[in-house]
């Protein structure tokens, strides 16, 4: 018998059982896969672990076969109702893609062959490679999201073709999109959306840059120029501001990445970059330089979804003098999309923003935005399922990450928020699950080279204006790979 989720067996809550058809399909001599799960977890919850990864594969077949069915009909309805085509093919597409690579991989439609996750090899993937082979490297130096690459699989009911007629034309409206992320908004309540300005962009790296000069360029209110801005971040700061405002050397800004802020004048106003729940450490955070006249602040709360951390008591609700952005990627995993968006409640500012996406892209691509469309209102008309899933998933991967670090003295985990009320599901204490880890090696030598070394690819605390005696990793990788890291961990932290 399959769990859906699989968390409980893996934590060993309950006898980890074994499903006859599935564990028949592995040849008995399969001694190295066996090795590198039992060294996480012992024989028998290593079994739990390889049903947990093989019941997945299961579950989806099992979904997607009832869909089959449920999905042809589906479509019939949505195509008599809204005269637009819904892919019904796709359950088969989807569970195959897996099982072609054995489980250890997935064959995407447009690809000739199977991508292996980390550590498995061959044309179908059925080779593991040596955990300490030179060419098994795990990848946690990305925020990549095939965390929710599973879900999606069990819900292929969620896709969309486009005809080619649709909208061959250009025009920069999406209010099917707009509408799909209000709606996610007032589900989950994270961010107050009624009488706000929505404007959509590719991805939130586009918003990043179209914040930066929509509030540099803010007039004065005596009508002069607006003066340069500083722009800073408190440190540790997700490295992915600094190309931004430094590469196109802009006049309107220039980036000071220093420990100490700055002092915001009328002749030096300050753009304050604040993430929360931040990248790299998970913090929640405001901004430091609130109490200044001339200081505006870009909120970004990529990770302000269920499945990272606790949704506020009152959604997030700011004046002309912050930004808020949103991402599809860490809210839904559809990084490839493309998809960002600001929420602010000042029509110039919103036209600042937009007139940037305008300038950088035309508009936005309308293929990207009607997949989007649909996985949110697959998002909404499931009441957040897709949060549940991504959040089970994350907590157990911290627990297990947890009561490694505590068997050791030579690194440090960073120290989560505390227990919070969620709001969203009414929870009392809710516990954070971040998106990464970010460690400390504590005899200050370089911890991206302790991580190399044991074939962990991670990212420096450098690139986050921390020392290099930091080091992030990614935890929201598939989960075999996370499986794969944390053998990898293992051999770092308590070697033989
Ligand atoms: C804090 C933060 N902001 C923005 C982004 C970029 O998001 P997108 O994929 O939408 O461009 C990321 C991506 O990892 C991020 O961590």
């Amino acid at each position: 018998m399959c769990k859906s989720s699989g968390t409980r067996e893996q934590r060993g809550e309950v006898p980890a059982s074994v499903d006859v058809d599935v564990v028949e399909r592995r040849p008995p001599e399969d001694k190295d896969r066996v090795d590198r799960e039992s060294l996480l977890h012992g024989e028998r919850s290593a079994l739990g672990a390889k049903v947990l990864t093989l019941c997945s594969a299961k579950v989806s077949l099992l979904a997607a076969g009832s869909m089959t069915l449920n999905g042809v009909l589906l479509g019939v309805l949505l195509v008599l109702l809204t005269k637009q085509p819904v892919a019904v093919s796709a359950p088969l597409d989807a569970t195959s893609a897996l099982d072609e690579c054995h489980g250890h991989g997935i064959r995407f439609a447009d690809a000739e062959g199977c991508t292996c996750f980390d550590c498995w090899t061959g044309a179908t993937c059925y080779e593991p490679l040596p955990l300490d082979a030179a060419e098994c490297v795990v990848q946690a130096g990305s925020g990549t999201p095939f965390l929710f690459e599973e879900y999606w699989v069990a819900h292929p009911e969620a896709a969309i073709e486009i005809t080619p007629f649709n909208h061959v034309g250009y025009g920069a409206d999406v209010p099917r999109l707009e509408r799909a992320i209000r709606a996610v908004h007032r589900l989950v309540g994270n961010a107050e959306v009624d009488g706000r300005h929505i404007v959509i962009g590719v991805g939130s790296t586009e918003m990043i840059n179209a914040a930066l000069f929509a509030l540099s360029q803010s007039p004065p209110a005596d009508g002069a120029a607006p003066p340069e801005a500083t722009i800073w971040a408190e440190r540790p700061y997700y490295s992915g501001y600094i190309l931004p405002s430094t590469f196109f050397e802009s006049r309107s800004f220039h980036w000071r990445g220093n420990a100490t802020p700055p002092t915001p004048t009328a002749a030096a106003p300050v753009i304050e970059l604040v993430t929360s729940p931040n990248n790299p450490d998970g913090a929640l955070r405001s901004p430091r330089l609130a109490e200044y006249d001339h200081a505006t602040a870009i909120m970004d709360h990529a990770y302000l979804w269920p499945h990272f951390t606790a949704t506020p008591e009152t959604p997030i609700s700011y004046g002309s003098e912050r930004v808020a952005l949103f991402t599809l990627s860490k809210a839904t995993g559809h990084a490839a999309t493309r998809i960002g968006w600001a929420i602010t409640p000042d029509a110039d500012l919103a036209a600042r923003l937009q007139q940037f996406v305008g300038l950088i892209g035309g508009s936005l691509p309308r293929e990207s935005a009607l997949r989007a469309s649909v996985i949110l209102e697959h998002v909404t008309a499931s009441r957040g399922e897709v949060f549940g899933f991504a959040r089970e998933r994350l907590l157990s991967r911290w627990e297990r990450l947890q009561a490694l670090f505590e068997q050791q003295a030579a690194f440090r985990l960073q120290r989560l928020e505390p227990l919070a009320l969620d709001a969203f599901t009414g929870e009392e204490a809710y516990p954070p699950s971040p998106a990464y880890a970010w460690i400390e090696r504590l005899d200050g030598g370089d911890a991206l080279a302790s991580m190399a070394g044991v074939g962990i690819a991670a990212r420096s605390g450098l690139g986050y204006g921390a020392s290099a005696a930091y080091v992030r990793l990614e935890l929201l990788m598939r989960e075999p790979d996370f499986v794969t890291l944390l053998a990898k961990l293992q051999r770092l932290l308590l070697p033989a």
